[in-house]
């Protein structure tokens, strides 16, 4: 009896070692520690034996089930870290893999023109006007002086669309009517960035879609000396302090009189050099005092008021600073072109 039991002692060792998975462990204890399981039926049948030999049967009967429970509880351990492990192998979490860098978008070369643009004159006190995009022949020419058949339309050349008497505007001047209108009497001072379009052949130098940022001070004491120190304030902001500038004289038909500003060419610091086409100059914007006649389009008596107004092309100003040579890139889309800024 006794050898009977290190039997199923040592077959049920080797048995437990090929167990390998849930369902086999349970087979191999309702086989070795089960109800009706042989160690424990022959521990039953204890009573049949001789008187002598019950301690010690019993004693090694007591052992050989200790020895089965304890490499069960041993053999559960090792599988369920063995599962553990697969597990953690396989859904592993490499934290110090390095991210995929995201890639950022940046501000358009235009936009960055536009806000330096509206920030410097927001310091001197202008407020920033949204003027609509589509407007009516009278507000792109009429109530800026420019009755039909006056032949100085012809220098915008003009998108119809296919409402008669509506256009894209070709320049943000006519968004100075609009504030005026609904703003008369009281003084003005904003300026007027936007797209503005134009029917022309599309080269280095010209786009048929472009930003302007327009200006408009009105007030009762208003003069050519603030439409000066304005200008000459901003272009030191923006092309630095050192920079001398230079009004002309010049004709636009909705200010009297009229002038356009330039800056000394700051490649060649007026030497005269291909950037500037060897005057020594570059011309940024036009300008000049708002024509009596405009004023009161806008609702404001001539007598008793004064304004200046600019126009000026960001991506124009911003093909000088950065020495764009060729203004399409702006709209192209290209990236190689665009992550330069
Ligand atoms: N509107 C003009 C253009 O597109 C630019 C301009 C010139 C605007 C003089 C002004 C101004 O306000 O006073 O060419």
């Amino acid at each position: 009896m006794l050898e009977r039991l290190d039997q199923i002692e040592a077959e049920g060792l080797a048995e437990l070692e090929v167990a390998g998975d849930e369902e086999a462990l349970q087979a191999w204890k309702t086989r070795y520690l089960g109800r009706s399981a042989e160690l424990g039926r022959i521990t039953e049948s204890l009573r049949e034996l001789p008187k002598d030999e019950r301690p010690a049967f019993g004693r090694r009967a007591n052992e050989v089930k200790g020895a089965l429970e304890s490499a069960l509880a041993q053999r559960e351990a090792a599988l369920e870290q063995a599962s553990l492990d697969r597990n953690l192998t396989a859904e592993a979490l490499d934290v110090t893999l390095p991210g995929r860098r995201i890639v950022r978008g940046r501000l358009h070369p235009a936009t960055q023109m536009l806000r330096e643009i509206s920030t410097i004159f927001a310091k001197m006190g202008f407020q920033i006007y949204r003027s609509r995009e589509v407007e009516t022949d009278d507000f792109n020419f009429g109530f800026l002086n420019m009755p039909p058949y006056h032949p100085a339309r012809d220098q915008w050349d003009t998108f119809f669309t296919g409402d008669p008497g509506i256009v894209l505007r070709t320049h943000t001047s006519p968004g100075q009517i609009h504030v005026m209108r609904e703003r008369a009497p009281e003084p003005i001072r904003v300026i007027l960035p936007g797209m503005c379009y134009r029917y022309e052949q599309v080269t280095a130098r010209s786009e048929f879609q472009f930003n302007q940022v327009e200006g408009l001070a009105v007030g009762e004491h208003i003069t050519f000396a603030d439409l000066k120190g304005t200008l000459v304030t901003f272009a030191r902001s923006l092309f630095g302090e050192g920079v001398r500038t230079r009004f002309r004289a010049s004709h636009f038909p909705f200010t009297e009189p009229s002038a356009e500003m330039d800056i000394e060419c700051f490649v060649c610091q007026g030497a005269g050099c291909s950037v500037c086409k060897k005057t020594g100059w570059l011309e940024i914007l036009g300008c000049g005092m708002v024509h009596p006649t405009v004023l009161v389009n806008g609702g404001y008596d001539p007598e008793l008021n004064s304004g200046f107004a600019f126009g000026m092309g960001p991506e124009r100003i911003a093909m000088l600073k950065y020495r764009i040579e060729d203004i399409r890139y702006f709209w192209a889309n290209d990236l190689r072109f665009l992550e330069q800024f």
